[in-house]
């Protein structure tokens, strides 16, 4: 674990987290280098001597420092966004290494990628189909495609973040693949890669993606009896990390880990040998999993208010700067930086945004806080500062990149004067 206690202090890798956030201010996103060389190092040790491609979900995390971390470790990107394919590009990672995926790509945005010669693009609609070979013949370009395909699979994760039922707007029924592609084989500036298939995030339900697995291995003896080629499936990502009970010490409340614990790398050898079967080259698409346990949020406490019903602890990180709790429910384990009480209470940990959804925990156990003491929201590497927003005119958190000793400041603290754009009617 990148983030561990020394003694009574937290540190990521060398570094007391205390320090940074009296260096830097809060709140804060710190993020450790060896953990995310760790992730990706691992996710790619799982595939053995099996030839395969990891694409980094640039979704999860896009600070270009990180990015340029990931690249040089040799993975590719999927991005979701021309905003996400520039700063993949601009972190070095080869445009044969990036692939676009999402159901609204819009004109100018499939342009780009064109121009810059991706690997691949998920297509998730034949209106999408049609678009992309338009645009490919204006160009002069060609395209490959991985055909996105929803395998009607409920993989149990949260609702808003599961993408393979059959009412989710993403991919193309397995039904109806073979049409669609049997129409991309009809447009020269085309080429079929293979097909694709992403069930949804933080997905820790092996059965799930066994399911999957086997179904797209059906699809694919399915496309090529059509004399459809198929020569990669990309498994997408959604591999779960572990949110509860990740740090452990005498000094802090016992937090009963998830009853379903899995490694994304163990995942990776479970659906292997089924997706191998088909000769196909296997990839996969991982975002959390590199990068969500390599960063944590450091907030302040403000104030303690303690009410006839509760205790509230008012931290000054809001859901603007992490919206996983109001948005998901999401559980992240709290600590204190600093570990000088033993004594445990129940409190509500809240921001200061002017919603009752703005808020960490409820009726969660910690140590006895208080103010100016330095709270960190472990595993918030992934989707955390990539969610972040401006709401109540916030200025969005600095990050920084602590690798053994050194710390970089990977993000400027957001300035008043970012506010104050335009001109007056
Ligand atoms: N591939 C595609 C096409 C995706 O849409 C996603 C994530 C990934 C790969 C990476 O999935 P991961 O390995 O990170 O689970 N904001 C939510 C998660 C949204 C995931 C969106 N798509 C959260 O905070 O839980």
């Amino acid at each position: 674990m990148p983030f561990a206690y020394s003694s009574d202090r937290l540190f990521c890798e060398e570094v007391p987290l205390r320090s940074l956030a009296e260096q830097f201010g809060t709140p804060l996103y710190v993020y450790s280098r060896q953990a995310i060389v760790e992730n990706c190092r691992s996710l790619d040790e799982a595939f053995g001597h099996v030839p395969h491609f990891i694409s980094y979900a640039v979704k999860a995390n896009n600070n270009p420092h990180i990015l340029t971390v990931i690249a040089e470790q040799g993975l590719g990107a999927d991005a979701g966004s021309k905003g996400e394919l520039f700063l993949a590009l601009h972190a070095g990672f080869p445009a044969s290494s990036v692939s676009f995926s999402g159901v609204g790509k819009r004109d100018d945005e499939i342009a780009y990628a064109l121009e810059n010669g991706i690997r691949a693009f998920s297509i998730e609609s034949d209106e999408e189909l049609d678009r992309l070979a338009t645009l490919a013949e204006r160009s002069g370009t060609t395209a490959n495609i991985l055909l996105r395909v929803n395998l009607d699979i409920d993989s149990g994760t949260h609702d808003y973040i599961s993408t393979s039922r059959r009412h989710d707007k993403f991919g193309i029924s397995a039904r109806n693949a073979a049409q669609v592609l049997k129409r991309a084989q009809q447009c020269s500036r085309i080429t079929i890669r293979g097909i694709h298939s992403h069930l949804g995030s933080q997905i820790t339900n092996v059965e799930s993606f066994v399911v999957a697995a086997q179904a797209l291995r059906a699809l694919v003896d399915d496309l090529r009896s059509q004399h459809i080629p198929v020569d990669e499936i990309d498994f997408g990502g959604g591999f779960g990390i572990q949110y509860h009970g990740v740090l452990v010490h005498p000094q802090l409340p016992y937090e009963k880990p998830e009853a379903k614990r899995i490694s994304p790398a163990s995942v990776v050898r479970t659906v292997l040998p089924l997706l191998q079967e088909s000769g196909c080259r296997i990839s996969i698409q991982p975002g959390r999993s590199i990068v969500g346990d390599a960063g944590v949020l450091l907030t302040r406490v403000l104030y303690r208010k303690e009410t006839d019903e509760k205790t509230f602890v008012i931290v000054d990180a809001g859901m603007n700067d992490l919206i996983r709790p109001s948005l998901y429910q999401a559980h992240h384990q709290i600590v204190p930086v600093e570990l000088r009480n033993a004594r445990f209470e129940n409190v509500d940990v809240v921001g200061p945004c002017c919603e009752s959804g703005d808020f960490f925990a409820h009726e969660r156990a910690l140590p006895h806080v208080e103010r100016d003491d330095v709270l960190a929201l472990l595993c918030a590497g992934a989707y955390g500062f990539a969610l972040s927003s401006n709401y109540n005119a916030r200025l969005r958190p600095a990050e920084v990149l602590v690798d053994g000793s050194t710390v970089v400041l990977i993000r400027e603290r957001e300035r008043l004067e970012s506010f104050i754009q335009g001109r007056s009617i």
